[in-house]
């Protein structure tokens, strides 16, 4: 390959970039990838076969190799390491050159970054990518935010390495700024409360109904096949299958019960009580990933907090079917919670999101596609201003269809002492939310009472003051 002729340019070999770079190569752009750790670069020139991908073991190589003006996309941890990616490469770039952040970046410290690059008029793209090493190998969902100039020029290789569905590429552009990196954010959000309502369902059926681990994957490939079908639901059932290598057991009952989190859940959360748009089922998420980690505490308080025996008096069959329907209400409940998340940050950060486009893309590639995103993406279709997902006429009908087997499943795990934080967020949120009156009024009393804070009234315009004693 000649110098100074490459397409596009990855910074950061791991495992995302490396997999993005081959994916890249394999639609017939060519690739020049650089990593500080030359084992990287080796594998990529190993791995590329033939393939239009060159590694680099300098900066100086690396850039060489690139066409001018310069596309270069880095796959490093969030954080310290983009910004010094960024301060060895700025000497070498020039007006109009394209840096893309491909990684979980925080979507501020993105914007400060676009305002930093943009005094050198270079322009500046934070990506989300989606879908995990696999996805980045054989096709993820692309959510490009930035300059619409520099996603002009990516966007026939983002279209060619997408995952595609019906023929269409998981990959649109989302708007100005940090829109590219809020939208994968807030799907990361997701992604944290269906795996806790996922969890949830497995401790239901685990400890509550004593299912084994091979009908427990039975279960969630039935489900898959038939009301769930998703890439969480599936990559589940293959877990209960697998063995470990050292001594025949599944694999599952050998790993620590602490999950670990590096951040883009509490972002979310976060960033959702900023906006005052409630997600409460990520929240849960976001407290029971930290709850896990208290291990050693909750074992001590096992023996000493007493509660019913975790055993659900139901028929299995039965309950495992409600579950399946309990599971669909509230994976639509988490979406239209993660919906109504992007249209506050897009009024409030002017990103112009148009959440047809988010729907479209998540479809495939992603960690939390799944088959509802269709009928989600054609609730925003025929209303983009849609409030809430719950009042699009198809999905009110699933969820209120499924409502019932919800409330069974919440009432049964609360009765039998198993904690269901995801599924009974999901549920209040519904009931909070289809409740024409709440009992705030009383909190707006309190709040007066003690500090005078003031109160609005039906009767009258204004604020008012009441002396309550
Ligand atoms: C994806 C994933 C990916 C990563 C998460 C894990 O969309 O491909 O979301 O970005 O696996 O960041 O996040 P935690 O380590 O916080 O669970």
């Amino acid at each position: 390959m000649k110098s100074g002729n490459c397409e596009i340019g990855m910074i950061g070999l791991g495992v995302m970039g490396r997999n993005l770079a081959l994916n890249i190569a394999d639609k017939g752009f060519s690739v020049a990838g650089y990593d500080t750790d030359a084992k990287q670069v080796e594998a990529l020139g190993r791995e590329a076969e033939g393939r239009p991908a060159v590694g680099a073991v300098t900066i100086d190589e690396f850039v060489g190799l690139l066409r001018t003006p310069k596309a270069i996309i880095m796959l490093v941890p969030a954080g310290p390491p983009v910004d010094a990616v960024i301060d060895a490469l700025l000497p070498h770039l020039l007006p109009g050159d394209l840096l893309i952040d491909g990684g979980n970046s925080y979507f501020r410290e993105t914007d400060a970054r676009i305002r930093r690059l943009d005094e050198r008029r270079v322009l500046y793209m934070g990506v989300g990518i989606s879908g995990g090493e696999r996805g980045a190998r054989f096709g993820p969902s692309i959510m490009p935010g930035g300059p619409e100039a520099g996603y002009a020029r990516v966007r026939p290789i983002f279209e060619a390495a997408a995952a595609k569905v019906d023929g269409e590429p998981c990959v649109a552009y989302m708007g100005p700024g940090s829109a590219g990196d809020y939208v994968k954010m807030v799907h990361n959000g997701i992604e944290y409360a269906m795996m806790q309502l996922i969890a949830e369902s497995y401790d239901l059926m685990k400890r509550g109904l004593g299912l084994p681990n091979g009908r427990l994957r039975e279960v969630y490939d039935g489900w898959n096949s038939s009301l769930l079908p998703s890439f969480l639901i599936e990559i589940t059932a293959r877990i209960f299958a697998k063995k470990d290598e050292v001594g025949g057991r599944f694999l599952l009952d050998m790993i620590v019960d602490e999950a670990q989190q590096k951040g883009t859940g509490k972002w979310t959360v976060q960033d959702a009580m900023d906006l005052r748009v409630p997600v409460p089922t990520i929240g849960s998420a976001v407290h029971m990933r930290d709850l896990s980690d208290l291990r050693e505490e909750r074992q001590e308080a096992d023996h000493a907090l007493s509660g019913p025996d975790r055993r659900l008096s139901q028929d299995g069959a039965r309950f495992v079917d409600s579950l399946a329907r309990a599971m669909r209400a509230s994976m639509i409940i988490v979406y239209s919670q993660g919906m109504a998340q992007l249209a506050g940050a897009s009024r409030l950060y002017g990103y112009g999101l148009r959440l047809e486009e988010v729907a479209k893309i998540w479809r495939g590639g992603c960690i939390i596609r799944s088959a509802l995103l269709e009928p989600i993406r054609r609730a925003f279709h025929n209303r983009p201003d849609l409030k809430s997902l719950l009042l699009d006429p198809a999905l009110k009908e699933m969820v209120t269809g499924d409502q019932a087997d919800l409330r069974t499943v919440v009432c049964s795990a609360a009765a039998a002492g198993l904690p269901t934080p995801g599924l009974a967020a999901c549920l209040a949120y519904f009931d909070a939310y289809r409740s024409g009156w709440l009992p705030a009024n009383l909190v707006q009393a309190q709040r007066d009472y003690f500090g005078a804070h003031r109160y609005r009234r039906f009767d009258r315009e204004g604020l008012f003051h009441t002396e309550w004693e």
